[in-house]
């Protein structure tokens, strides 16, 4: 084991002399400590799980040896040292001061006497006390729930990605410090722990308590140690492999709803072994996986021992709704992909995030996809519109930050836990997979994984491996993956492929997309192609050209005068694409007489794009509402959700309460139309996943928009309800929202929903209910929800804060939005006391805000007097944002108008004359609308 870690440390670049150090800040550890093994022994106390303590105890010795000859140890550590000695094997070595702590980079300076020398090995055996984490969920943290008999019940458990191992022990926290871990927890002999290994010994310690010992772990990174002491069950499922059983646990009074995840666990587990080539037995022994009440993330990859939001993994097939269902498979596969990319191969610093969580949302669709039980859900499809669309859009801004970037503080490194990593990651990979062939890919990652197991890497050994299974033809001619990847990874961004006509010549050309400014960039682009005349191109993702840095292209003779040809077959490639106005024609001329010519995931692009270009300011709304017309044709649910995706953009800017959002909402009523027959209340198909998806997705819209008919069926669904029948499971956030929404008797109907919210101990239900509230069209029944959501005894966890919040400014329009400003003013000292990011809330909300006189509330909390610098700062740039975002809104109002009034005249839309909309105000108008 020496020799193996001593050849992946040597092969570290230190650059310009340089120490790791110092090239980031201080913040990392000099790459010098070889840790291989760490001997962990806690106790935490009865009074933790009586609810009356929250100290815990602990000591740990850490063997390690040096690379090069030193006089300081330098460890993470937060907890209060209690004593601290060093060892040559029983030899003390004398500690001249472990005083020097600083606080900022949670390192602390051990000085010796003498110098330590390389090849020696040595322990460091450290007493410690500590808190467990009461307020943000990680470390090692507290979590309580109810039980049905009105007892409160308390847990211990870890959450240590990326930087909180060194809250439970004093480590060296960097991921590529890879050690085996021998972990034993004393506790209250009435409760059960749990770790990455399977238990070893269960001693007694006296009547009270006992003592858990573990097996040792492989070699691993500190993050992903995990342990915890609850009063848990758990259900057995199938083995994963002879000897590898695998469990899901959680609080006792939710055993019923682990039979999904006890099910599906092995079954991807399974799946995955496929894909990586490896057995996940040869890694650990077993696998759990825990639902903890109270969670941050939505679930944590720990070795052999992964941690889940209870919404993450429990559900019921009676009451969860079928998204739940999606989310369960994929966080599961998401979790346990990192079992191979992340775990067995880690990220060598944070920088490299997406080696890790980019794979683990790649194949959270694609291996969630080769499960029997999940095959007709079409996961793949749905990676083009909430993966590559979403990461396309964040990589719009010049501010974007680039795949690998550098991340030094422990905030800084919590960030990279973001859109771009997990999103663009994935995208990217997937690019890269089309480019190469998927066997190709497949046989690529075997060797990737194989050859740094139990290693840490950098994406240069990830493209080098891949490399070598890139057939030569599939990469340009002069160019290595290294170098076609660089300016997709080092590089923030994305192209916009321009493609104009002339004659029957196409001329492809690039740059950089961005929603404002410009900036000069060029990328490697490999590019697919469809052409008029051969429609199953489509099929064919494998790049026909490249686009190179620096050169148009130009297909010749490719179309004759009528056709057309769409760039980027099912968005394969992580990019945009825009026609010049012939092209676009003869595009929506298409989709307006044969959309089904085109893939559907392409129609999904086109819109996805024509929407961006709009935005931009590259194309006109106009011309973007134009290609969004062929809608009152389309029925399937990719385009769908392309098309809301945009205009719930374009209402929340413009608002639906305005005149011009009122008769956009009218206009977009008669595209839904045909779609809305498609999905009808009446029709309820919950085994098939994605008819379910696109009813809910379409009745939302509807039931927002104010439809007639929508309101009538919610109303009457929530009527009987309140007369004890329950509302159809898929159906119950429309339900739920839109009977508080449009309630002639708010106070009965929130109240009623407020008891229901009470009385539920299913995650899903409580999460559902919770995001309803804000539909309420009221403010102090707003103001006082919100109030709940920083009143710890009212039933609202702080981990779905944002949940019940999002629900207020995003769905509850003029109303909800100024409510939730006016509540941070009005409950400025206890909401900050409560909850850690209030600024980025104050920020959130104003971007919902649109029109002038909603920016007195912002007002309000300026002249809070209590209110600290950089609330103010935000407060002030949140003013200056959303008079942009509505002078923005005010410039794009008259072509939406114009728009608008061209089809009215046109006839095409038989709508009430605007001047009438406006008089009517609140009031329903013809159309069938309510508002
Ligand atoms: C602690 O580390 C930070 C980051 O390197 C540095 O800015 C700060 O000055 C250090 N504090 C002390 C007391 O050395
Ligand atoms: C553990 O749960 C059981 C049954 O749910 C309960 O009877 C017991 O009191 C609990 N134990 C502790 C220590 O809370
Ligand atoms: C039982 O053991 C625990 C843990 O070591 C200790 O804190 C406690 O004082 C012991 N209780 C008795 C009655 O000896
Ligand atoms: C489609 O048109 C292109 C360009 O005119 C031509 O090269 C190609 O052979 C045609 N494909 C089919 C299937 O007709
Ligand atoms: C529309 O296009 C599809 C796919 O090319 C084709 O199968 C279908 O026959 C076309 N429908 C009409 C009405 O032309
Ligand atoms: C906080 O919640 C408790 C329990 O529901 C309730 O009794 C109390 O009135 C709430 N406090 C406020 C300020 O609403
Ligand atoms: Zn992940």
């Amino acid at each position: 084991m020496w020799t193996e870690l001593g050849v992946l440390i040597t092969t570290l670049v230190v650059i310009q002399g340089q120490s790791t150090s110092e090239e980031y800040g201080g913040y990392r550890l000099n790459e010098i400590y070889l840790p291989s093994r760490y001997v962990v022994d806690l106790e935490v106390s009865q009074d933790v799980f009586d609810g009356a303590g929250v100290a815990f105890s602990g000591k740990v010795s850490i063997t390690f040896e040096i690379s090069e000859s030193t006089d300081v140890i330098r460890i993470h550590k937060q907890n209060a040292i209690t004593s601290l000695t060093l060892f040559s094997g029983s030899t003390p070595i004398t500690v001249s001061s472990f005083e020097k702590y600083n606080s900022t980079t949670e390192i602390l300076t051990i000085e010796l006497s003498q110098s330590l020398v390389v090849g020696t090995t040595y322990t460091l055996n450290i007493e410690y006390n500590g808190d467990l984490d009461t307020t943000s969920m990680s470390g090692f943290y507290l979590s309580s729930y109810r039980t049905s008999y009105g007892a409160t019940e308390y847990l211990v458990t870890t959450q240590f990605q990326p930087t909180h191992a060194r809250h439970a022990f004093p480590c060296f926290d960097e991921p590529q410090y890879k050690a085996t871990f021998l972990i034993s927890i004393t506790h209250p002999a009435a409760y059960n722990a749990l770790s990455n290994m399977p238990q070893a010994q269960l001693d007694p310690i006296n009547t009270t308590y006992a003592k858990t010992t573990f097996k040792e772990t492989p070699r691993m990174s500190t993050y992903l140690v995990a342990f915890i002491v609850s009063n848990f069950s758990c259900s057995l499922g199938e083995v994963i492999d002879v000897d590898t059983p695998h469990q899901v646990c959680s609080r006792k009074e939710q055993a019923q709803y682990r039979d999904l995840a006890v099910r599906l666990g092995s079954v991807i587990m399974n799946k995955l072994e496929t894909i990586t080539g490896l057995k996940y037995a040869q890694q650990l022994p077993k696998m759990d996986e825990v639902a903890i009440p109270d969670f941050s993330a939505g679930a944590m990859e720990n070795w052999g021992l992964v941690t889940y939001r209870e919404t993450g993994l429990l559900y019921s097939e009676e009451d969860s709704s079928n998204s739940y269902k999606k989310s369960i498979a994929q966080v599961i596969a998401h979790e346990f992909t990192h079992m191979w990319f992340g775990n067995l191969v880690t990220c060598k610093w944070w920088d490299y995030t997406f080696l890790n969580e980019g794979f683990a949302r790649l194949y959270q669709y694609f291996a969630a996809a080769l499960v029997e039980e999940l095959s007709d859900w079409e996961l793949d499809k749905h990676f083009v519109v909430e993966q590559v669309h979403t990461a396309l859009l964040t990589d719009s801004s010049l501010s974007a930050d680039s795949l690998t970037s550098k991340a030094s503080s422990q905030s800084q490194v919590s960030n990279k836990f973001s859109t771009i990593t997990y999103n663009k990651g994935a995208a990217v990979l997937r690019m890269i997979e089309h480019v190469i062939g998927a066997q190709n890919f497949l046989s690529g990652i075997h060797s990737y994984l194989d050859t740094y197991s139990y290693k840490a890497t950098t994406p240069k050994n990830l493209w080098d491996v891949l490399q070598r299974f890139a057939p030569t033809n599939s990469l340009p001619s002069d160019a290595t993956l290294e170098v076609v990847i660089e300016n997709w990874v080092e590089k923030s961004g994305h192209p916009l492929v321009t493609v104009t006509s002339s004659g029957n010549d196409v001329i492809l050309s690039q740059t950089r997309f961005l929603l404002s400014g410009s900036e000069d960039r060029e990328w490697y682009i490999p590019i697919s192609y469809t052409l008029s005349n051969d429609t199953k191109g489509f099929a064919n993702t494998s790049p026909k050209f490249w686009l190179r840095p620096g050169q148009a292209y130009t297909l010749s003779n490719a179309i004759n005068n009528q056709g057309w040809i769409i760039i980027n077959n099912q968005q394969s490639g992580f990019y945009r694409v825009n026609y010049d106005t012939a092209l676009w024609s003869r595009i929506k001329e298409t989709l307006q007489e044969n959309h089904t010519e085109i893939d559907v995931l392409n129609r999904a692009q086109l819109l996805n794009d024509v929407y961006n270009f709009a935005r931009s300011g590259l194309l006109k709304y106009s011309d973007a509402m134009s290609v969004f017309s062929y809608l009152k044709n389309e029925v399937e649910y990719y385009p769908w959700y392309s098309a809301i995706v945009g205009l719930n953009h374009l209402l929340q800017r413009i608002g639906y309460e305005s005149t011009i959002g009122r008769r956009l909402i009218a206009h977009q009523l008669e595209n839904l139309d045909k779609v809305y027959a498609t999905v009808p209340f009446s029709k309820l198909d919950s085994n098939n996943q994605v008819y379910t998806m696109k009813q809910v997705a379409i009745l939302t819209r509807a039931c927002r928009y104010g439809l007639t008919s929508c309101v009538e069926e919610v109303k009457g669904l929530f009527e009987r309800y309140k007369s004890g029948n329950s509302v159809p499971k898929n159906l119950r956030s429309i339900v739920y929202c839109n009977a508080l929404r449009y309630s002639t008797d708010l106070h009965t109907d929130f109240n009623f929903l407020w008891d229901k919210f009470q009385s539920a101990s299913l995650a899903s239900e409580v999460v559902t209910i919770l995001g309803s509230f804000g539909c309420a069209q009221d403010a102090s029944h707003i103001k006082w929800f919100l109030k709940q959501t920083i009143n710890a005894t009212s039933g609202v966890r702080l981990q779905d804060f944002s949940t019940a919040w999002s629900g207020v400014y995003s769905s509850g329009g003029r109303i909800g939005a100024v409510a939730a400003m006016e509540f941070i003013a009005e409950n400025y000292a206890e909401l900050t006391a409560y909850y850690s990011g209030v600024g980025s809330l104050i920020s959130t909300i104003a971007n919902y805000f649109f029109e002038e006189s909603q920016l007195e509330s912002i007002q309000k909390v300026l002249n809070v007097s209590t209110l600290s610098n950089g609330h103010r700062a935000t407060a002030n740039s949140a003013i200056t944002s959303a008079r942009s975002n509505i002078a923005w809104a005010s410039s794009k109002a008259e072509d939406v108008s114009a728009f608008l009034d061209e089809l009215q005249s046109s006839g095409a839309v038989h709508l009430a004359s605007s001047a009438l909309l406006i008089a009517i105000g609140a009031l329903a108008f013809n159309r069938g609308l309510v508002l």
